[in-house]
């Protein structure tokens, strides 16, 4: 029998217990994360590598936005939890999910910065990668990553992704213009 992907409403249905990777968990994200979360994206030296937009980002904005999730059948926000003690360290997200293209767009950020370089994100995404493909059935996913954020594109590539284009010097940083890096993910696709 076919295994259901969607509830009724059409929202694309969290998995019932935690997503097992081998450094890290990740489970739906909570209203509790909230305030983590908001002030991992005000934090300049994270949000250098998001949204510039986050730096003014309120208390408001941020549940209304969480509100917004969970009625969407689009997105999907998880939380990022190191498996050996259960501390909450950052979030991932598959957003624009289009169950009839088959796509997905991948976000991540790893917010407690002393996890940094110790194989988390890798872990996190791994896992995330694996439950876009097999249960959400979603073929292709795209994320697009600044060319400073070297760290980022060498764990995408770590994980599978490659580079689809290059959006030439469309993302202004410090005052100079950046490329922007559009890197895709095919599930079952060995390159
Ligand atoms: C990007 C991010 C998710 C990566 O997660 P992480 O747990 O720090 O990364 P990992 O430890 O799994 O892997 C880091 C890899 O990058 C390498 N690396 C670190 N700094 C690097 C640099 N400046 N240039 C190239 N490679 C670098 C590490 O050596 C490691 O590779 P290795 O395992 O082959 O040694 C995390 O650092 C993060 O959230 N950063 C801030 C927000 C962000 O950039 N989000 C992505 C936006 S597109």
């Amino acid at each position: 029998m076919l295994k259901r992907l969607r509830s009724r409403d059409n929202k694309p249905e969290y998995p019932g217990k935690n997503i097992e990777g081998e450094k890290t968990w990740l489970r739906k994200l909570e209203r509790g994360d909230l305030s983590k979360s908001l002030n991992w994206l005000k934090d300049p030296s994270i949000n250098m590598f998001l949204s510039q937009e986050f730096r003014d980002l309120t208390e408001e904005q941020e549940i209304k936005w969480y509100e917004y999730i969970q009625n969407s059948s689009r997105d999907m926000v998880f939380a990022i939890l190191d498996r050996s003690n259960g501390k909450y360290i950052g979030n991932c997200s598959l957003n624009k999910i289009d169950t009839e293209k088959r796509y997905c767009e991948l976000g991540i950020v790893i917010g407690e910065k002393d996890y940094w370089n110790r194989g988390f994100g890798t872990d996190a995404i791994n896992s995330i990668l694996e439950f876009a493909s097999s249960n959400l059935k979603v073929k292709t996913i795209r994320l697009n990553v600044y060319k400073y954020n070297q760290r980022a594109i060498k764990v995408y590539g770590k994980c599978g992704f490659r580079l689809k284009r290059i959006l030439r010097k469309d993302h202004l940083y410090g005052g100079k213009y950046w490329d922007t890096m559009v890197m895709e993910y095919r599930c079952g696709h060995s390159y």
